[in-house]
């Protein structure tokens, strides 16, 4: 990831100076700007700047009305928001969205869900959803694991992915780790019995972290070879793909000759 700042970081780590021009406050900020959040946690994203193309400003005024809203502290409706009921996934931390888009073209029986922080990100995917006319996608704007807790109910998630989670290298930032034992466990309690995660890391430590802490979950099975599981026994009747498509991200960590690690669980029955 490229220009940051750690405004988000309520770490005892030291803080870089603020942006002389702040981003718009997105989740943990807003709240704490509100005061409503109490005690707020680590979170797992770093607050990024960046503008939005008039053309990508013209596409959100048009469209993010539509498919795309903040994250709230309220109860998600899916089927009155995609106008239909169909199996929900989501995906965390979409970025700019080029595995969802994709994803949910070859997948068009699926309700599909991008959540990210980083708006110029969600503009260019709005952009696509556009100019492409793909409806089985809506986003979430906002820190996943808000929308884990107050807006996704237990059981209802068909499908969780997480491609690329940043991987803070650092010792000292790995409690900053989206993939922690907390995490999939809540994870893990909004997946339907029968429901798949579906995980990838380019990033040799992070995935170390991630086999343990999955191993760890009691709520989760391995699907697939990574995980202890055997894929082919479960590709064909898994009810989301287990294929993914290549994102810019991932050419370029394959350029940088990085392996990439795959894991895929199932919700026990
Ligand atoms: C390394 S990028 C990968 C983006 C994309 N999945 C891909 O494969 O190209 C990780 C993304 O996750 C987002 N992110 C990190 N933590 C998040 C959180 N708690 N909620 C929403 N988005 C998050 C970041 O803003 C960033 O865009």
């Amino acid at each position: 990831m490229d220009a940051v700042n750690d405004v988000a970081n309520h770490t005892s780590e030291p803080v870089p100076e603020p942006p002389s021009t702040p981003s718009e406050p997105v989740g943990d900020e807003r709240r704490r700007g509100s005061g409503s959040r109490l005690y707020p946690r680590v979170t797992s994203f770093r607050s990024r700047r960046g503008a939005l193309t008039a053309t990508q400003q013209q596409s959100w005024q048009r469209t993010w009305p539509r498919i795309g809203r903040d994250v709230a502290d309220e109860p998600l409706n899916a089927t009155a928001w995609f106008g239909r009921e169909a199996p929900l996934v989501i995906e965390i931390g979409c970025g700019t969205g080029t595995a969802t888009a994709a994803m949910a073209q070859a997948e068009p029986h699926l309700n599909l869900i991008g959540i990210e922080v980083y708006k110029p990100g969600l503009a260019q995917l709005v952009h696509r959803v556009e100019r492409e006319n793909i409806e089985n996608i809506r986003l979430l704007r906002g820190d996943a694991v808000d929308v884990l807790e107050n807006m996704i109910a237990e059981q209802s998630l068909t499908g969780v992915r997480v491609f690329f989670p940043d991987p803070w290298p650092k010792a000292r930032h790995h409690k900053r780790r989206l993939l922690q034992p907390a995490t999939l466990t809540l994870i893990a309690s909004r997946l339907r019995p029968g429901g798949v995660l579906h995980v990838a890391t380019d990033h040799a430590d992070y995935a170390e972290h991630i086999a343990a802490v999955g191993a760890a979950e009691p709520q989760l099975i391995g699907l697939n070879e990574t995980t202890g599981g055997v894929s082919a026994d479960h590709r064909e009747t898994a009810p989301i793909g287990f294929e993914r498509p290549i994102t810019k991200f991932e050419s370029k960590a394959h350029r940088a000759g990085s392996a990439i690690t795959e894991f895929i669980w199932g919700k026990i029955e």
